[in-house]
């Protein structure tokens, strides 16, 4: 669940549109906006691009990129958004109606669809029009609004668009995502960390990042405000997360301790080096002459023991426990000896699951005893699993 196509049709509203897709991407979504020709005739699509990242598509008939991309934004969409929508495209859905790019785009899709009118009152008052919105309805398109109110045609009544932040919220209830951690902090850590030997050498792991940037990029859709400190990755970072980049454990232990103070959660899902070498060479080790070469190694410091440490009852700390056996005995040996409240533990030697997959099968471990044992899942679904049992974690804390 990542994606949103807007499409932005021929209203006055078009311009609410904008800040519809700023807020949809300050909330981590990709946002990939479709407008039609008359939408660009009321505002820019440079405007649009600007603020998603993304180019915006316009024509059928595109003359660079996707050469189908009613097609591929069909599939790629997990919601497609229609604000505003006029009249013209509320009667082309209707009838099937697919003559320029959004109206063909909203036959092929089967992701869900939502649309928020906007027109002037007789339209919207108009027997075709209340027939049309009919059909879309018990198709099971969502209909947010209109509102009443001052028109841009100067009567007033019904017809303005709903607000950008209640067509938000209404898009965060059809994706599911109806926890919310507005106003709390969290810390997420991601990727692996990289121990220097020389200076062109490193003792590194092969933790991807994928599971910390899932787990910061559902908590911001969720409103929370995301630390995510990052070990080096390929990964884009979510939009809207702050992102702080480490290479080592050392730095890492610097940034979290620095932060960790002012966050209601920690999540450590960042595969941190246990051991560093004791000495960094400041010149490349050469081949030559050497029959091998023996490493001389000192432990790192354990981030997330020193986080137990500190732990509140009102703060959720959660570790990450990757084993290659026993993985649950392992956590709830990790869980008592670190103090943290919840352990994840994953066997990464489950084929399809683990380092650099998009998928996990993992336990979490709580510090009550109790052991949850999830199917093997994306790890975008881990996430939100992990981020709904923190918040019962969150709950139980503040009222404890
Ligand atoms: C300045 C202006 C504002 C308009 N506002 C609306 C509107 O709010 N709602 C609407 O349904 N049509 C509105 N229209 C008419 C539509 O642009 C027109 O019906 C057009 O065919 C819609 O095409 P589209 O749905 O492909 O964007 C407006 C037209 C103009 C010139």
């Amino acid at each position: 669940m990542n994606c949103i196509v807007l499409g932005v049709t021929g209203g006055i509203a078009a311009y609410k549109a904008v800040d519809l897709a700023r807020q949809l991407v300050l909330r981590g979504f990709e946002v990939k906006t479709i407008m039609t020709e008359h939408a660009t005739r009321l505002i820019g699509p440079a405007t649009f691009r600007a603020i998603t990242g993304n180019p915006v598509a316009r024509s059928m008939f595109a003359d660079e990129g996707e050469p189908m991309q009613h097609i591929s934004l069909a599939r790629e969409a997990d919601l497609i958004i229609v604000a505003p929508a006029t009249a013209n495209i509320i009667a082309k859905m209707a009838n099937g109606l697919a003559d320029d790019l959004l109206s063909t785009m909203l036959l092929a899709t089967r992701a869900p669809i939502m649309v928020a009118p906007a027109m002037n009152l007789e339209m919207w008052r108009h027997a075709a029009t209340r027939a049309n919105l009919e059909v879309l309805r018990t198709r099971g398109v969502r209909i947010v609004g209109p509102e009443s109110g001052f028109l841009a045609c100067g009567e007033e009544g019904e017809g303005r668009m709903t607000e950008p932040d209640l067509i938000l919220e209404a898009a965060l209830d059809i994706l599911g995502i109806t926890a919310s951690m507005e106003g709390r902090t969290v810390l997420v850590t991601a990727g692996g960390t990289r121990e220097p030997i020389d200076p062109v050498r490193y003792i590194g792991n092969r933790s991807s990042g994928k599971m910390g940037y899932a787990l910061a990029a559902a908590a911001r859709r969720m409103g929370a405000r995301v630390i995510l400190v990052s070990g080096p990755t390929y990964l884009q970072a979510p939009q809207g997360v702050e992102v702080i980049a480490v290479e080592t454990a050392e730095e890492m232990w610097r940034e979290v301790m620095a932060r960790e103070e002012d966050c209601d959660v920690v999540i450590m899902a960042a595969a941190v080096a246990d051991f560093s070498p004791q000495a960094r060479k400041s010149e490349k080790i050469k081949k030559d002459g050497r029959e091998g070469l023996t490493l001389e190694c000192r432990p790192t410091r354990d981030i997330l023991r020193d986080l137990g440490q500190k732990n509140r009852p009102e703060r959720v700390l959660v570790g990450f426990a990757a084993e290659t056996g026993k993985p649950v005995e392992n956590a709830v040996h990790k869980l008592h000896a670190k103090g943290a409240d919840m352990i994840v533990a994953n066997d990464v030697s489950t084929l399809g699951s683990g380092f650099d997959s998009d998928f996990n099968k993992a336990t979490m471990v709580y510090g009550d005893g109790r052991v949850i044992d999830l199917d093997l899942m994306p790890k975008i679904e881990l996430a939100a699993r992990i981020w709904d049992a923190v918040i019962a974690l969150l709950e139980a804390g503040e009222t404890r």
